[in-house]
């Protein structure tokens, strides 16, 4: 009986999700912001628009944009989608959350940890791959800014993505200058 656990239980999260009415979909509880599904159909255009091949996106048209995002909201939750990644918001997080302090991105940051230059990062991106280092690297991390900033850094899911976006693209990393290092951090680099 136990290997039909799994097929059963994912049947039945989508049989309940069908059965819902859409206001019960709403993003409240997700770390995926309300209207990430239009933003990620929007990316999948431009990621798509140099292809040779045709993607069906009148398909995706005809669809109501209520019954997309209940489509794509459950896609998310069972990952089978990822949730759209944002460099530029990215950058924003990589300031905020302080790993500025302890890396660099084209030598602007802190040399505490390993620079995270998208020019070095391996070509295609592999989200999975970045978490994996850093999860690698996660029992020094943690304990370095335990000892730094006072406690761990935490993150959810969208942030995450934001990040491993803006480790990615080069275009963006320019975008970053000294001047934007929130003070506290700049005085940690100094230091
Ligand atoms: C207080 C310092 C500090 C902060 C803040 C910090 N890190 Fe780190 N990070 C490190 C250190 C040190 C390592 C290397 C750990 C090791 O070698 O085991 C590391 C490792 C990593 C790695 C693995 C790099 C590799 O080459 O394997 C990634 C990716 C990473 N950090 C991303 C981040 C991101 C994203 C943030 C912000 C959310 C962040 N770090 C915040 C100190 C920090």
């Amino acid at each position: 009986m136990n290997e039909y656990r799994l097929p059963l239980s994912a049947l039945g999260l989508f049989v309940a999700i069908a059965a819902l009415p859409a206001p019960a979909l709403s993003d409240e509880g997700h770390d995926h912001a309300p209207g990430a599904e239009q933003e990620m159909l929007e990316q999948m255009r431009r990621t798509h628009a140099g292809h040779q091949h045709d993607h069906d996106f009148e398909a995706m048209e005809a669809v109501s944009a209520e019954d997309m995002q209940r489509v794509m909201t459950l896609m998310m939750d069972i990952g089978l989608a990822l949730p759209p990644m944002d460099s530029e918001r990215g950058r924003e997080t990589f300031l905020a959350k302080g790993c500025v302090a302890c890396h660099s991105v084209n030598g602007i940051g802190g040399a505490v940890g390993p620079s995270l230059d998208a020019a070095e990062m391996p070509a295609p991106m592999n989200a999975f791959e970045f978490a994996a280092r850093m999860l690698r690297g996660a029992a020094a991390m943690a304990q370095m800014q335990d000892d730094l900033l006072g406690a761990a850094v935490e993150l959810n899911g969208q942030e995450l993505a934001d990040l491993i976006a803006f480790a990615h693209d080069e275009a963006e990393q320019r975008e970053l200058t000294t001047d934007q290092i929130p003070d506290r951090y700049r005085d940690l680099i100094l230091q």
